[in-house]
């Protein structure tokens, strides 16, 4: 009987409680590496000789070290803009070239290879021309295409848009999709500067599985394409031409038809665009808050000057009626004075007046 003991390490024991958590956390809370399906590549490379892989879309080149693992010699890494950590990544690593030029043009500059991975502009106007070149170009390849469920299998994201002719590229906004309305909002999946997605879903020519179905209709119909439900879809385009393809097709099957990946990715994608919203908002009442906090300051400080304003003129009035009392002392004491003379003057004439009318 297998047990959880066969790999305590990942799952834990009643000794290490934890491990599971762990391992939980080691990962970044949104997976999008094409490293994820290591587990899907090694099924890949069980069933093909892959000596040579054009990988587009690199970004951190930490894929590009895992196709070399799995047994490439040489793995051409298209790579627009690549990161300093990505230039000495690829220096340390003698299996990874790095190609400076967009796809797909860079294709043309790169000999035909055993496997693609096509994970660079995700939109219909570069994935199509990705694929029509392949197609034509390498056709014993295997194709292993990432996003090809939702946001992009039918809604364009655009890197670089002004490398897409105007008529080929749709209205795009920097709002990004949530699973949670139609609609692009704000507090969707947003590319914070490093892309744009189409305003739209759905019509033609809009997404990378609408490219992929319409570069597939206009290929010859030995090519077959298994979808795997899992971190945003990974479409893997095999050509039957002899057993080895259908056995690779055979292998991949499980993976493709599992409604439990389904199910798992579409939790996956509620939750995490219900953790955007949630951050949205947080930093929304964030900036209410510190709004509120600059008005009470403000607040605050008028009525401090408005408190010193009237002290002061208290303190001003006070001194204007202590001088006025002052004042009025003085004109009591005047008065006084003034009656007290006024009375002895008065008493003075009357004496006189009896002394002359008694002489
Ligand atoms: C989703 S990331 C790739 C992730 C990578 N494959 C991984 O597994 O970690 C997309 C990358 O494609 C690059 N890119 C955008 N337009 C491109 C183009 N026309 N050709 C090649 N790469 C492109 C972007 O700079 C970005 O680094």
């Amino acid at each position: 009987m297998s047990t959880a003991s066969d790999c305590p390490h990942r799952i834990g024991s009643r000794h290490d409680p934890h491990a599971q958590a762990r391992e939980a956390r080691r990962q970044p809370l949104l997976l999008h590496s094409m490293s994820v399906y290591r587990e899907l590549f090694e099924v890949i490379f069980e069933h093909r000789t892959i000596t040579t892989i054009v990988e587009i879309g690199v970004e951190s080149g930490h894929g590009s070290a895992m196709y070399a693992e799995l047994g490439a010699s040489d793995v051409y890494c298209v790579e627009p803009e690549p990161s300093d950590e990505l230039r000495a990544y690829a220096c340390e690593h003698d299996a990874l070239h790095l190609v400076e030029i967009p796809s797909p043009k860079a294709l043309e500059t790169i000999p035909p290879a055993d496997l693609y991975i096509v994970d660079g502009d995700h939109n219909y106007a570069v994935v199509r021309r990705e694929l029509d070149w392949i197609l034509t170009h390498a056709p014993d390849a295997v194709i292993v295409l990432h996003d090809v469920l939702w946001p992009c299998a039918r809604r364009d994201l655009y890197y670089e848009p002004l490398s897409i002719p105007p008529e080929e590229r749709h209205p795009a906004s920097a709002d990004g999709p949530t699973v949670w309305q139609d609609e692009l909002t704000p507090a969707g999946l947003v590319g914070l500067g490093a892309f744009r997605t189409a305003e739209h879903a759905g019509g033609e020519r809009n997404g990378v599985m609408t490219a992929v179905e319409d570069a597939l209709e206009q290929s010859d119909d030995r090519w077959h394409c298994e979808l795997v439900p899992a971190v945003f879809g990974l479409g893997v385009l095999v050509r039957r031409t002899d057993i080895s393809a259908d056995k690779l097709l055979e292998a991949l099957r499980p993976y493709g038809r599992s409604r439990l990946l389904a199910a798992m990715e579409n939790n996956r994608i509620a939750l995490y665009t219900r953790v955007l919203q949630l951050q949205y908002e947080a930093a929304a009442h964030a900036m209410d808050a510190d709004r509120l906090a600059e008005e009470i300051a403000r607040a605050s400080s008028e009525k401090n000057n408005i408190a010193t304003a009237l002290d002061d003129a208290v303190a001003r009035h006070s001194a204007e009626m202590e001088s006025l009392r002052r004042k009025n002392n003085l004109l009591e004491q005047q008065i006084e004075e003034l009656a007290n003379r006024t009375i002895a003057s008065r008493v003075r004439t009357l004496f006189r007046r009896g002394a002359t009318r008694g002489s």
